[in-house]
């Protein structure tokens, strides 16, 4: 039967075929980002209240009203301007679907976005959907800083979006003023819009503080400002995100979202609501516990000479490990990994449109209990140290 051709670009995720592989061989899974720990209780009982409270229809299609609002609250300090809950929110099915919604909202066919990779990997599928297609601009390991004439030399005719993920996955590199200003002149310059995916807003290390780039005076208008729940409170699996706009570019969004998937799990919504009203003991207790995590893991890769820097944030280390078998590529790399040490990483390439600009590299998730970690440093030492 006919296929239609975009689909044949569409292959297994490579990062959860990893976490599948790891399952089936007793593996410590390093390779997909999600927590091996659950969301906080209050926020599990918000949940059961609402499953239980008859909170079982759909919702409004851009998001629960008492969701809505406190998103709007947060983003109003976070951004600078009245995002107003009626008119500038979505809720998503997480930062995935914000993410596809946003390029069908801007992008018509044969358009092209601007992504900084290193990159997750969603983006070009996303893009691909909406008939255009992704532009990668690189960023040079091991610094993974944004070159600004880099960025301007990628724009051509059809460049219609540049999208930005701060604090990034995989490098974990948060974007400074000057990158952000070099990135927002070129959006000006151009004319384009920025789509931002802040999934890790609240996981920065050394005292960093989130900017929201959709915050800069030159981007507030053109700019498509994504978060999601799945990460801050260790809830990937219960798919929320959203995204907030100025009103044109809000509609165009909302109306993607309302025929993809209609509205995001309602008593999950409630419970994201809650979610966001803990208070910042929480927030604190989170870095902190991440700073441990980062700690212990980074220390076992240092020690056996894998070499990553620290994250400044997010929860993934990004390491060159050429020193250790220079003999392999990535994807063998993290094969043999798999097999001798027991742990699962991601090969480098995922994160390339170009995937030779991987070859030397090893992505790992640590967003793990620290027994979990502790597992895995123990098996690096083993096979590797
Ligand atoms: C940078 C980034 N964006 C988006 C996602 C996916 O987000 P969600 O699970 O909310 O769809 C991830 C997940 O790892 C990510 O790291």
């Amino acid at each position: 039967m006919h296929v239609a051709a975009r689909t044949q670009h569409l292959r297994e995720s490579v990062i959860r075929e990893m976490t599948r592989l790891a399952l089936s061989c007793g593996a410590v899974n390093l390779s997909q980002g999600f927590p091996d720990f659950d969301p906080p209780e209050a926020v599990l009982e918000a949940a059961t209240a609402a499953l239980r409270g008859g909170q079982n229809q759909y919702s409004v299609s851009w998001g629960l009203p008492v969701l809505r609002q406190r998103l709007a609250e947060r983003y109003r300090t976070m951004l600078g301007w009245d995002v107003d809950p009626d008119r500038h929110v979505a809720v998503t099915c997480g930062v995935t679907e914000a993410v596809a919604c946003a390029f069908f909202a801007i992008l018509d066919r044969g358009d092209e976005v601007l992504v900084l990779e290193p990159a997750h990997e969603t983006y070009g599928p996303a893009a691909l959907l909406a008939d255009a297609s992704i532009v990668p601009v690189v960023l040079e390991a091991p610094e993974f800083r944004l070159d600004p004439d880099r960025l301007a030399a990628a724009v051509t005719p059809r460049t219609r979006a540049i999208l930005v993920n701060t604090p990034h996955n995989p490098s974990g590199r948060v974007f400074d003023a000057a990158e952000l200003a070099a990135l927002a002149e070129v959006a000006v310059r151009h004319d384009l819009v920025v789509v931002t995916d802040e999934i890790y807003d609240e996981i920065l290390y050394d005292g960093l503080v989130h900017v929201a780039p959709g915050s800069l005076e030159a981007l507030r208008e053109r700019t498509i400002t994504i978060g999601g729940l799945g990460k801050t409170f260790a809830m990937t699996g219960w798919r929320l995100g959203y995204a907030i706009a100025p009103s044109s570019l809000a509609v165009a969004v909302r109306g993607a979202h309302d025929f993809l998937t209609v509205c995001a799990a309602t008593p999950l919504q409630a419970a994201g609501a809650a979610a966001l009203q803990l208070g910042t003991d929480y927030f604190d207790r989170m870095r902190a516990d991440y700073h441990d995590r980062r700690a212990l893991f980074c220390t076992a890769l240092d020690d056996v000479g894998l070499r990553a820097g620290r994250p400044q944030g997010a929860y993934y280390a990004m390491a060159d490990f050429t020193g250790l078998r220079p003999d392999l590529d990535d994807l063998a790399f993290t094969h043999w990994l798999m097999q001798e040490a027991g742990v699962a990483s991601v090969p480098g390439r995922v994160f390339y449109s170009d995937p030779a600009q991987g070859r030397s590299l090893v992505r790992f998730a640590f967003a793990k209990r620290l027994e979990t970690l502790q597992d895995a440093a123990d098996r690096l030492r083993a096979t590797l140290g």
